[in-house]
């Protein structure tokens, strides 16, 4: 049974209409960066919960998630609506297993997701842990609309502070924009651009390759990873080269 704690709105950042950051103050355990946490509200005195990763690094208390509204969602259309000074409650001890412990020593880490699923890979970037075993870092957003790239200022404020060793790409897919690829993960991959863009090969041999977010896409992306190139699901008994969490 999860242990839940209440927990405090400090800020909410409206970035579209549908898109949105909550942050809050809760007296939480220490959890492990590419994590999630489960976040309820009481809704007729029924308790709704759902999972939501942390987008800050575990050493930084203002606690952060990052969420889109589902338009017939039970849950997220409440959390959209909730103002700074509400509360609402969170589970004491975050879980998941979406965490650089799991990931296997390699050349290139390719960290991939789409819309919120970047939460994870910014946790893990911003508490900067455990990095030196990767040679390269390729961190890629994918999301349908370029005002839909919400944390763009910080993928480019941690490329810098990376010195060289994290590249960012970023993916849209219902319009043409600058800097960013256009089209879907998969078939960025499976032709190559991706890789081109980047300028680091995704092999068998140099590569782990994490994902995160649409079902689908986790889905389409493994099996073209396992067809084109031979990556392998990364399972602790028997080490591959993907290793992914979905959403929904
Ligand atoms: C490990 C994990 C981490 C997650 N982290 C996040 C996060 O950081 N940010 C976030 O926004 N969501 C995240 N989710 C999804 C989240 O838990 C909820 O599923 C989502 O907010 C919808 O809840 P709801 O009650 O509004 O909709 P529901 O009433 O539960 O669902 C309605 C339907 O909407 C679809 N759906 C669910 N989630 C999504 C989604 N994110 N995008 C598109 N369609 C969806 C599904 O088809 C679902 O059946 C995570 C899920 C998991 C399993
Ligand atoms: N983002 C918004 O502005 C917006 C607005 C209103 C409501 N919503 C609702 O919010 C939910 C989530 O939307 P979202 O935009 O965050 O996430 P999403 O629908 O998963 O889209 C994010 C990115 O993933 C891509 N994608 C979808 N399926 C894929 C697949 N099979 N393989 C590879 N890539 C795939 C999308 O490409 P495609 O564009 O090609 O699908 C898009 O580039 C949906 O229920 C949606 O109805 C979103």
């Amino acid at each position: 049974m999860a242990n839940w704690v209440t927990g405090k709105v400090t800020d909410i950042i409206n970035w579209t209409d549908s898109l949105f950051s909550i942050k809050l103050c809760a007296p939480i355990e220490k959890f492990t960066a590419g994590q999630f946490a489960k976040l309820a509200l009481e809704v007729e005195g029924e308790r709704i919960q759902r999972a939501y990763s942390y987008v800050n690094s575990p050493n930084n208390d203002n606690l952060e998630f990052y969420l889109v509204t589902v338009p017939e969602g039970k849950l997220s259309p409440r959390l959209a609506a909730l103002q700074k000074g509400d509360e609402l409650l969170v589970t004491e001890q975050a879980a998941g297993f979406f965490i650089l412990d799991e990931i296997p020593d390699c050349q290139n880490l390719w960290m991939l997701s789409t819309g919120t699923a970047i939460g994870p890979y910014l946790s893990i970037l911003q508490q900067g842990n455990d990095l030196g075993r990767f040679e390269n870092i390729v961190l890629v957003h994918a999301v349908r609309l370029g005002q839909d790239l919400s944390y763009l200022p910080l993928m480019q404020q941690l490329e810098k502070s990376f010195q060289g060793k994290l590249r960012i790409q970023t993916i849209v897919s219902r319009e043409k924009c600058q800097n960013s690829l256009t089209g879907r993960i998969p078939a960025l991959i499976e032709n190559g651009e991706m890789e081109t863009a980047v300028g680091l090969s995704m092999q068998a041999e140099n590569s782990h390759v994490m994902l995160c977010g649409n079902p689908q896409m986790v889905r389409d992306t493994r099996q073209l990873l396992k067809e084109q190139r031979g990556m392998e699901k990364h399972l602790r008994r028997k080490p591959g080269h993907v290793t992914s969490e979905q959403y929904w």
